[in-house]
């Protein structure tokens, strides 16, 4: 299994995705300081595997703290979720996982929980993420697989396997499992300007599962599609709006317009923490712009002149109407998805 991250007695151990696939070294955050630096350098990457990075972040948190009393942690807890909540705003399993924490600190802090047994809470609340995380990815896989094409070529964008979740992955999960079913597929990935996922991540964890991967540059995807080499398109989501619309890694928008020019069903796959109910739509996602540098410079080396106007958002927002299902750990939700994810919602309450 690739171990995207792990708790250690030393603190939580990264494989540093900055690095792959050149090269496979880890990263030991021993801090809170430390994991959000990982989680904004992008060591660490992809909606889910953020969450859980967070929630570890707390545990190492309540693990550091010289506090003697809760009363006297209390403060310091509020300081290192919002350190944590102020690495990355787009994708909502961050801002999931940090509220899960703090529903459990208020309600050990009202039920008198002694700080010792609260530090034990709060790292056993986030080994329970982990593992619901890979549950979470199978129960997709198995969900999402059946949807795939018995052979043939299924797109990808971005990195939303293994590496952007606690291990198997969404997107990725679901084309595992498919190939698991004994399906015949090949999957083309997309580079992923400017951060490269795609090229570097997903085509690295996908032989290292022996499954057979073309990377493309971002804009082959149109005349593969146009030859027939596309049979289905399955993406990961960072933030699912509660009418449906995704934000997910820029460039994602186009594959799904073109999926739908071309007749391809589209399918975005993610757990149940990537829905956020209390955004309404797409527009209401924030969508984080970074560093210029990405796309100026690559490998250290400078592409584009001196002072050229550069613009960087990482994310951009699918609207619903192109989405033909969105499979969760939950099952698999057709449109009209304000409709389908509220009854979802309500069922599992
Ligand atoms: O900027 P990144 O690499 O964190 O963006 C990741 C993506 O957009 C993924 O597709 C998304 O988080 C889903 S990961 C299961």
């Amino acid at each position: 299994m690739i171990p995207t991250l792990t708790w250690t007695d030393e603190g939580v151990r990264f494989i540093d995705q900055t690095k792959l696939p050149l090269e496979e070294s880890y990263v030991l955050a021993t801090t809170v300081d430390e994991v959000a630096d990982v989680i904004v350098t992008m060591v660490v990457r992809g909606a889910p595997a953020i969450g859980v990075s967070a929630a570890y972040g707390v545990a190492l948190g309540a693990h550091n703290t010289r506090a003697a009393t809760v009363t006297e942690f209390a403060p310091e807890f509020e300081q290192i979720c919002t350190r944590l909540a102020g690495t990355r705003p787009t994708a909502v399993n961050l801002f999931w996982a940090i509220d899960r924490m703090k529903k459990l600190f208020a309600s050990e802090l009202a039920a008198g929980t002694p700080l010792y047994q609260i530090k034990v809470k709060i790292l056993n609340e986030a080994h329970a993420m982990y593992d619901e995380d890979i549950a979470a990815c199978k129960a997709m896989g198995a969900h999402g697989g059946a949807l795939l094409p018995d052979e043939g070529g299924v797109l990808t964008h971005c990195n939303a396997g293994a590496l952007a979740t606690c291990g198997y992955g969404t997107a990725l999960g679901v084309i595992r499992s498919a190939v698991e079913m004994g399906k015949n597929i090949h999957v083309y990935a997309d580079e992923t300007r400017p951060f490269l996922q795609g090229a570097r991540l997903t085509a690295w964890e996908l032989m290292a599962d022996g499954i057979p991967t073309t990377v493309i540059c971002d804009n082959m995807a149109a005349s593969l599609m146009r030859a027939g080499k596309i049979k289905a398109v399955v993406v990961g989501a960072d933030r699912i709006a509660a009418n449906g619309d995704f934000a997910n890694k820029i460039g994602t928008y186009n594959v799904a317009i073109l999926a739908k020019e071309h007749g391809i069903p589209f399918y975005c796959a993610a757990p149940w923490s990537t829905i956020d109910m209390e955004t309404p739509t797409g527009d209401a996602i924030p969508i984080e712009e970074r560093n210029q540098k990405e796309v100026t410079h690559h490998g250290g080396k400078q592409l584009t002149p001196n002072g050229v106007g550069i613009c960087n958002p990482a994310f951009d927002v699918t609207p619903a109407k192109y989405t033909t299902a969105i499979i969760t750990e939950r099952g698999v939700l057709r449109a009209p998805y304000a409709e389908s994810l509220r009854t979802m919602e309500l069922a599992a309450k």
